[in-house]
């Protein structure tokens, strides 16, 4: 092999190892990279490996009508503090319920004031989605029929 061949191959061989040790430092970079721009509350999904502990409360969905109930509305709906309609009580439910499905939740929602109190915005359920109010509307509905 002539002297020139040989360092040919030599300086092929350096590029080569230059170029992947480039490549897999410039890997590590972005990695730390990606680390560091990380955010700090990751949101991990039921059956999603790459996080270790998934949040129960998000991979368990909405919380069910009579846990939203019980939480938030209990302490008016079931003593009927504040003039709230009683839960359980059918006449204070019948007019309410013949007024609509989609006034009731939007009442519940947005709160409002009526003849007979105060019904606070998400009954003070501030962490409440509106899929979580329909469910403790429809809850309240059905014992109350
Ligand atoms: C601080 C007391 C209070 C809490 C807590 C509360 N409510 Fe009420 N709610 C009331 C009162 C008072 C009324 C009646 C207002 C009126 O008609 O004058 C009412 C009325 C309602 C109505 C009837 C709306 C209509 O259109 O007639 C619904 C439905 C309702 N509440 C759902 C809920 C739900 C669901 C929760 C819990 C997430 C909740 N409330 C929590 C006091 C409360």
């Amino acid at each position: 092999m002539s002297i020139q061949r040989r360092l040919a191959l030599v300086a092929a061989a350096v590029f080569a190892l230059l170029a992947t040790w480039g490549a897999s430092a410039q890997s590590a970079q972005e990695q730390a990279l990606v680390e560091r721009i990380r955010p700090v509350g990751e949101v991990c999904l039921e059956g999603d490996s790459a996080c270790a502990a998934p949040v129960a409360a998000v991979a368990s969905g909405p919380r069910t009508g009579e846990q939203v109930y019980g939480a938030a509305c209990v302490a008016c709906h079931d003593t009927g503090a504040g003039g709230a309609p009683k839960t359980g009580v059918a006449a204070d439910w019948a007019d309410r319920i013949a007024q609509g499905a989609d006034t009731m939740l939007q009442h519940a929602i947005a709160g409002f004031t009526g003849s007979k109190g105060m019904m606070p915005p998400r009954g003070t359920c501030m962490n409440c989605s509106d899929e979580e109010i329909r469910l403790a509307v429809e809850y309240i509905v059905s014992k109350s029929q």
